[in-house]
């Protein structure tokens, strides 16, 4: 894993960055994207929908896995901002099965001007950012994902003021957020932990990619009750229903004592935020009182997500 490379698009002779891996960009860009995100919220909720950036323009969403979050906050904020998106499921596309990825990539640019994709292999999305010729943007691989850790970037601006200098512990499973957030960690310091079960730590070379970073205090630990002293935000993600039936049962048995409830949240402290990328399986994950808690600030992350992207699909066509 810890594939980073990144991919470049022309158009019009400008260079565009596809949007695939955080620490793609230097710390200067991810706050710009991130002021952009703010400014566009404030005026989308403003009311005001006379910034109409993507009017007559085209997006292709493909999604090889399912999605709530991701697919309605593009469509939506793409919509918004007077483009048109879309979607392309399963039924439509089998990247890589039914069709080379080398050909969709190459048959997409020929009718949009961006392309996000969520799909299964990480090497999927660096194939089609290497032969598209108009942006691509990383909806969530089996690497990383990369849009929600920026919506959650965001949400943590709002409500702490900067990300730069907090504690974020993230408990469960070390996967793609994870990864997501040690990329993240390459770029803007902070403290991050990731507290999760023996065997599901997040992949090494990109845990040791963060740290020769040398900007943020990295922890990997099997401790959460340790892990969340002093944290700014406690974040989960989904762990309990992944794979089959025996294999959730087995899973829920493994992370026993990952579940982040009332007891867990009062080590971390009274001004601790909880956040999830949701889904969330309650009463496995999180319990009910924490994610309704008034300092459970999933929702505005959810929202986060649109804004983000927003302000992302904003830098990679260069508007
Ligand atoms: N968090 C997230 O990516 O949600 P979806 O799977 O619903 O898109």
């Amino acid at each position: 894993l810890c594939q980073t490379s990144s991919a470049t698009s022309t158009v019009n002779g400008t260079e565009l960055k596809d949007f695939l891996h955080i620490s793609d960009f230097d710390k200067a860009t991810i706050l710009k994207i991130l002021d952009r995100a703010a400014e566009v919220k404030a005026l989308l909720k403003s009311g005001d929908r006379t910034f109409l950036p993507f009017k007559g323009k085209t997006m292709a969403m493909i999604f090889a896995k399912p999605s709530m979050r991701t697919r309605v906050s593009f469509e939506t904020g793409f919509f918004l901002l007077g483009g048109h998106a879309i979607y392309l499921g399963p039924d439509d596309i089998q990247m890589g099965k039914r069709e080379e990825t080398r050909d969709v990539a190459r048959v997409l640019s020929r009718y949009n001007d961006v392309i996000m994709a969520r799909v299964f292999a990480h090497q999927d999305i660096l194939d089609l950012a290497k032969y598209s010729t108009v942006p691509v943007i990383n909806g969530l691989t089996d690497f990383n994902h990369p849009c929600q850790i920026m919506a959650d970037a965001l949400t943590i601006i709002e409500h702490i003021g900067q990300l730069e200098g907090t504690k974020v512990v993230y408990v469960g499973d070390g996967n793609n957020i994870v990864h997501s957030w040690l990329l993240m960690a390459s770029v803007i310091p902070f403290h991050f932990v990731c507290a999760c079960p023996k065997g599901f730590e997040p992949d090494a070379k990109t845990v040791e990619m963060a740290r020769q970073a040398g900007i943020s205090k990295i922890e990997i630990t099997n401790d959460p009750k340790e892990a969340v002293r002093g944290a700014d935000v406690v974040y989960s993600d989904v762990w309990a229903s992944m794979g089959q039936k025996e294999e959730a049962a087995q899973r829920r048995k493994l992370f026993e004592g990952f579940q982040v409830d009332e007891d867990l949240m009062k080590l971390a402290g009274p001004n601790a935020y909880f956040m999830h990328c949701l889904p969330a399986e309650r009463g496995v994950e999180v319990t009910d009182g924490v994610i309704e808690a008034p300092n459970s600030i999933v929702f505005p992350q959810a929202e986060n997500r649109m804004h983000a992207q927003n302000a992302i699909m904003l830098h990679v066509l260069g508007l």
